[in-house]
């Protein structure tokens, strides 16, 4: 008889990483709900319920706003596809591992990339995307808010304005941020914003939330082209047809609208997840989310630092959900990390490309971002550093950590 490994059992383990994050208890029980088909009514009024509820997640009225089944980067692979036809321009922000994935994607979709570069650590003006598009008078200007590889947030202000003014869309990135720093869709003017649950929301991977407005819905609609199998007296936009089937956003709002449309079986479970988990994000409260997230970025990083560890990036614009905490000299890196897992259960994130072996990435995103994980998380550090042999006075980074939530209680 062949093996059957075991029923899974690893113990419940701290995510402390850049995402996952632990996902909210009601977020899992809400997915062990049965599963309904996409057309029962029960279903699709879920499905109404969901476009409701992010809505005010996302802050905008956009009557599109949805969920595109997959991780977060099947809504950015879904706007990219959906929007730019070969040959058309886009201006990409890069300043980071994720700009590079946009600049990737839109390659693949043969599109004419300008990019306005920044070095990793450091976010870019909007002078030079002003510039940059003025130039390229692009159809699309692609952006990432919170850049996890650098743990930067972008300021996006401004970029909504620079868009409008030459006839191009804006496009945000914001699977990091979504939940825990302000994403104010409409007041950015932004386009099309896309994210993932994993992060601050509190959820797990595998489902993307997703936001486009007027102007970009109808731009999609013109390359609507429903399946053949579908078809029935339906229009066909002049537009060149999306390349890409399970990511076409026309026929995905042909399957959130009234017409329900047949396209691909939701997957219901993670749509039970989305909804759970926007509910408890706006139970909450949005402000006060952002505030818990940022007095926990604030311990984390004032923790670290007590323990004479530098902390990454530009200070103006680091994202307040992760902190970069620069390795120190003489300790091993990898063993760092698996002693975090393996003596204390708590995950911490390495780091990618010219950060690799240099940088830990802390993140302390959804139920994490409270006292009891950031206390938890840097005491273990210490332990772990110590053992290293790093000097520094012990106790020092869980004191400075716990000074600022005493400060912000008074
Ligand atoms: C800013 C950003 N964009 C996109 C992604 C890709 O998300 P996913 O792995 O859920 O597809 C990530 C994942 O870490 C991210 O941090």
């Amino acid at each position: 008889m062949s093996d059957t490994f075991g029923e899974l059992d690893h113990p419940p383990r701290l995510l402390m990483g850049p995402g996952p994050s632990n996902v909210h208890p009601r977020v899992l029980r809400a997915m062990s709900a049965s599963v309904l088909g996409q057309f029962d009514p029960e279903f699709t009024a879920y499905m109404n319920q969901t476009m409701a509820l992010y809505r005010r997640v996302f802050a905008t009225a956009n009557r599109w706003t949805f969920l595109i089944d997959g991780t977060s980067r099947a809504a950015i692979e879904a706007a990219l596809v959906s929007v730019l036809a070969p040959g058309e321009g886009v201006v990409i922000l890069n300043a980071g591992r994720f700009g590079l994935l946009l600049s990737e994607i839109a390659g693949r979709c043969e599109a004419e990339l300008t990019l306005v570069e920044a070095p990793w650590g450091e976010v870019i003006a909007p002078e030079a995307v002003a510039a940059a598009v003025a130039r390229a008078k692009p159809r699309l200007i692609a952006c990432v808010h919170g850049d996890t590889s650098t743990t930067m947030a972008q300021p996006i202000e401004g970029l909504g304005a620079i868009a409008r003014a030459h006839g191009a869309l804006l496009y945000v990135d914001a699977t990091a941020t979504l939940g825990g720093m302000p994403i104010p869709t409409d007041a950015w003017g932004a386009d099309i914003v896309t994210a993932g649950l994993q992060k601050c929301m509190g959820g797990p991977p595998g489902s993307a939330p997703i936001t486009l407005s007027d102007r970009a819905a109808e731009h999609i609609a013109a390359r609507r082209h429903v399946e053949r199998g579908l078809a029935g007296a339906e229009a066909v936009g002049a537009g060149r047809r999306i390349a890409s089937n399970y990511f076409d956003l026309a026929m995905l709002m042909d399957y959130w609208s009234d017409k329900r449309l047949n396209h691909h079986t939701e997957a219901a479970s993670m749509l039970y997840a989305a909804r759970e988990a926007a509910r408890v994000v706006l139970e909450e409260g949005l402000e006060v989310r952002f505030a818990r997230h940022a007095l926990a970025g604030a311990a984390m990083t004032a923790g670290v630092e007590a323990m004479g560890l530098g902390v990454y990036g530009d200070p103006a614009h680091r994202m307040s959900n992760i902190t970069g905490v620069i390795a120190p000299q003489g300790v091993d890196y990898d063993r760092v990390r698996t002693r975090m897992r393996t003596d204390f259960e708590i995950e911490i994130g390495a780091a990618f490309g010219p950060l690799a072996g240099k940088l830990w990435r802390i993140g302390a995103m959804g139920i994490n971002a409270r006292k009891h994980a950031v206390l938890t998380t840097l005491a273990a550090l210490e332990a772990v550093l110590r053992g290293e042999g790093f000097g520094f006075t012990s106790g020092s980074g869980v004191d400075a950590a716990m000074a600022i939530y005493e400060q912000a209680a008074r």
